[in-house]
């Protein structure tokens, strides 16, 4: 079941073959598919050959097969983690029934929507990183944008085909209006306000990897203990890509940290903007500003809807099976944020409700581990600067905090105080425009722009300097 069938139009281990309908349908949504990519896919790239890498099984290992290939004719298909045998829902209100081959009549509208809202972010990401091809640091990192841009695609796949295989005429017209949909539309903007904000430097995308697709991993990993089968194992593979895309943002951050590291000792000053370096403080407010984009992904503190979501078992927690207790949390508590009169307090709220604070919790805590990193590279330089996420009420735009005003440490504070020292916490206009100055392309192969350090190796035992994209 794991193998690959490349020999269709579609590639697919679902045995589309068998299902004429079916595959007619999908191979309908193809032609749309690449005419978006096309149009709204990286820009000036269709001639390109790129170093990428290409699902051909979805075991754990060795999944993975790479060759120099154009990106138009990547080979985007739908690809499950294999069936557990047995698999029973595990969590919420149906906890032990055996899990869901069909969608369940009575769940279909919440199951839809939480699938459309996955698979509206993954084309979004595309179209918010289209331009940065022209303003590479070098060919190693244009390559790591590739790759993301077109599993981002191939993860769109995935949610289409959920969609295609499993909602009928509804789930059809979701799956076309997946490509009607834009990044920044005005008319038609994507469904997430993070996913709506163009990626127009290469600090911002090494955070969108590191943050946004953190986020990603972490809605995967509560909807790969769905209930709803098919899901789940849609999920479980895409998180095998994902992991890519958050190392290519934590070794991209970490190498910015590094050269900015170096030149700090080279010239004896933090201000290293003379010398061609990101100084620390604005890799700082970059951290700031894409970390709080974030948490709002998490939705509401107290939320009815990931309360109802987890009791008819389509969305979970984070390594459900891990957590020790009844999985239904019909009695248990958990601690939310609330505002109480200066200050902010945590107090105890019913734990089915506080679903989306728990998620929101355990992607902080995931976050810091690369924060971590970061800041030792900065420690064994010998500099005394530490990189930190932000308290969670800084900067928010949904939930308890969205209508105060809150400093980086959690502080609330006026609406003066915050006009006055917001360009201290968050990109301003001058410190954008000066690192836009800093993104000029270098594209021949071993060269690199002078404001990142090299990676420490390349790409599936190539060395960094390799000729990861050929231009024709
Ligand atoms: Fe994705
Ligand atoms: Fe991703």
């Amino acid at each position: 079941m794991s193998k690959i069938d490349y020999s269709q139009k579609i590639p697919n281990n679902v045995d589309l073959f068998d299902d004429r309908r079916l595959q007619r349908a999908l191979e309908n949504w193809q032609p749309a598919y690449l005419d978006w990519w096309n149009e709204l896919g990286p820009v000036e790239s269709h001639d390109y050959e790129v170093f990428l890498r290409t699902a051909i099984d979805v075991s754990a290992k060795g999944w993975a097969h790479f060759d120099m290939v154009r990106m138009p004719d990547y080979r985007w298909g739908i690809f499950l983690a294999d069936k557990e045998e047995d698999r029973k829902v595990n969590f919420g209100a149906h906890k032990g029934e055996a899990a869901w081959q069909e969608v369940p009549g009575e769940y279909r509208a919440e199951l839809r929507r939480l699938i459309v809202t996955q698979g509206d972010t993954e084309p979004a990401s595309v179209e918010q990183q289209r331009a940065l091809g022209r303003t590479c640091p070098s060919l190693y990192d244009l390559r790591s944008l590739f790759q993301v841009n077109v599993e981002e695609g191939r993860h769109l796949w995935a949610m289409v085909y959920l969609l295609h295989a499993y909602f009928g005429r509804d789930g059809r017209e979701e799956a076309e209006e997946m490509l009607q949909r834009h990044s920044g539309d005005v008319d038609k903007p994507r469904i997430l306000e993070a996913f709506n904000i163009p990626t127009t430097d290469w600090l911002s995308f090494f955070c969108f990897t590191y943050f946004q697709d953190r986020d990603g991993k972490f809605q995967l990993s509560a909807l790969a203990e769905s209930g709803f089968d098919p899901l789940s194992r849609t999920c479980n593979f895409m998180l095998t890509e994902e992991a890519h895309h958050m190392f290519v943002g934590e070794t991209g951050v970490g190498r910015v940290v590094q050269r900015s590291a170096e030149l700090v000792k080279e010239h004896d000053t933090m201000d290293v903007a003379q010398y061609g370096g990101i100084p620390l403080v604005l890799i700082q407010k970059w951290m700031n500003f894409h970390f709080s984009v974030c948490l709002d992904l998490f939705g509401q503190e107290k939320s009815t809807n990931a309360a109802n979501f987890y009791n008819m078992g389509l969305k979970g927690r984070f390594q459900e099976m891990k957590i020790d207790d009844d999985h239904q949390l019909d009695n248990d508590v958990y601690k939310v944020p609330e505002i109480n009169g200066s200050g902010i307090i945590r107090t105890d709220t019913f734990a089915l409700t506080a679903i989306n604070e728990r998620l929101r919790d355990d992607y902080r805590d995931d976050c810091q581990r690369g924060v971590d990193r970061w800041n030792k590279t900065l420690t064994g330089a010998g500099i005394d600067f530490t990189l930190t996420l932000p308290h969670q009420a800084f900067h928010r735009n949904i939930g308890t905090f969205a209508d105060i005003n809150v400093d980086l440490e959690g502080n609330i504070i006026s609406p003066e105080e915050w006009d006055v020292n917001v360009g201290n916490w968050l990109p301003n206009d001058e410190d954008r425009a000066f690192v836009e100055s800093l993104m000029v392309p270098v594209t021949e192969p071993g060269k690199l722009a002078g404001w990142i350090a090299a990676p420490a190796r390349g790409i599936q035992g190539k060395d960094p300097d390799f000729e990861y994209i050929k231009f024709h």
